[in-house]
């Protein structure tokens, strides 16, 4: 049975801001101790290779809190280096999704509703908003010295294009902002390349050309920090050419994001307001196939080029053993939003069912 989630998508996502998160992770429990760090990750070490992708973790008391139920890789959701406000509400609805979320299937309709049941698929749509910099650095900084031994806190960033701005500006926004999360003690960044809602066929990740130089700008500025780079679903020929081009230059890759689908209400009217909303990123069980085999991929291609990349897996992470199979199929670290978002205590039942993970 599905729990009451920490976001309430019944909220917009400022009164999520200020008064999240909720049940599961604003119960006071802490299940986590300094604990002896069994694995390492991108030269960090970690008593359990289990985390939260970028998204649900609004603010630092959302990361606090999924560093205190034992996720013990949150990521802070996507900031930016300039205000943005979010897409107006709402943000997150429950996908009618019986099976797997085939990218034919992606490609019609998927009904949308404020009814959430097992096995749990939701779209999300916030457009990234952030606050200014000196926010979300304050929030990093205390969410650096909260976690644990054993425990990474990450955070994601994505470049901004405003009027004028010239090619050469955006690839320094994206190398600077990555400077100020280091600068708030980020041991390990992350660089979205793939919200799906800023529109799809503008996906920076599929352009891998732009991919390189951004890339390769951020990692002249940052230095021998890790960056991992977050992807969305690759066909065969085009990961092998992002793998070949850039596993050299980045970190390592966390996939997948969303699939982007059109969703509709039951009456197939547009569900979520706003022109730019005709389609939303679908995640949850829907999209576990597509991210075990990114995963399955980035695996077998790191072998052929001889490369030494960290694997990040996420997407459909909802149970045990959807864990142990992105374990299985080459996950470094495993990760899980929607799956976390309804169940607060998913990591300690996935350290139970997993302990030597
Ligand atoms: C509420 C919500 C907000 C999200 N926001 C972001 C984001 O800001 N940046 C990002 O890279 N991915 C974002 N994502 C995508 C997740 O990081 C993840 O890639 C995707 O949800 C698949 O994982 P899941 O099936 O466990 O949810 C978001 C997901 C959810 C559920």
């Amino acid at each position: 049975m599905l729990k009451a989630p920490f976001f309430d998508p019944a909220k917009t996502y400022a009164e999520n801001w200020q008064e999240g998160p909720f049940n599961d992770f604003a119960d006071g429990v802490t299940l986590t101790a300094d604990e002896e760090p069994r694995f390492t990750f991108l030269g960090q070490e970690l008593s359990y290779p289990l985390g939260i992708p970028a998204g649900p973790l609004l603010n630092g008391s959302f990361v606090k809190a999924a560093l205190d139920k034992g996720f013990n890789v949150p990521v802070h959701k996507t900031v930016r280096s300039r205000v943005r406000e979010s897409n107006e509400w709402p943000n997150v609805l429950a996908a009618d999704i019986p099976a797997d979320l085939t990218l034919e299937m992606a490609q019609n309709p998927i009904i949308v509703r404020n009814e959430y049941k097992e096995p749990l698929s939701i779209t999300n749509s916030f457009g990234n908003p952030s606050f200014e910099p000196s926010v979300w650095q304050k929030d990093l900084r205390e969410c650096v010295a909260h976690a644990k031994k054993g425990q990474l806190v990450m955070c994601s960033f994505e470049g901004t294009k405003w009027d004028g701005l010239t090619s050469e500006e955006y690839v320094r926004d994206w190398a600077d902002g990555m400077q100020l999360l280091k600068d708030a003690g980020v041991k390990v960044v992350e660089a979205n390349f793939s919200c799906p809602n800023e529109g799809a066929a503008q996906l920076l990740c599929f352009d891998v050309p732009k991919v390189k130089v951004v890339a390769e700008a951020i990692k002249n500025k940052i230095g021998d920090t890790p960056l991992v780079i977050k992807i969305a679903y690759f066909g065969e020929a085009e990961l092998r050419e992002l793998v070949k081009e850039v596993g050299g230059i980045v970190d390592g890759f966390s996939a997948i994001n969303t699939i982007p689908a059109p969703v509709v209400n039951p009456d197939g009217s547009q569900a979520l307001p706003g022109a730019h909303r005709v389609k939303s990123g679908i995640c949850g069980h829907a999209v576990k196939w597509a991210g075990v085999d990114m995963v399955r991929r980035l695996k077998s291609l790191r072998e052929e080029f001889n490369l030494s990349y960290g694997i990040i897996g996420c997407g459909g992470v909802t149970v045990p053993q959807d864990f142990k199979e992105y374990r299985d199929a080459g996950a470094d670290v495993v990760m899980t939003a929607t799956g976390a978002m309804w169940n607060g205590y998913l990591a300690k039942e996935i350290k139970e069912a997993y302990p030597n993970a």
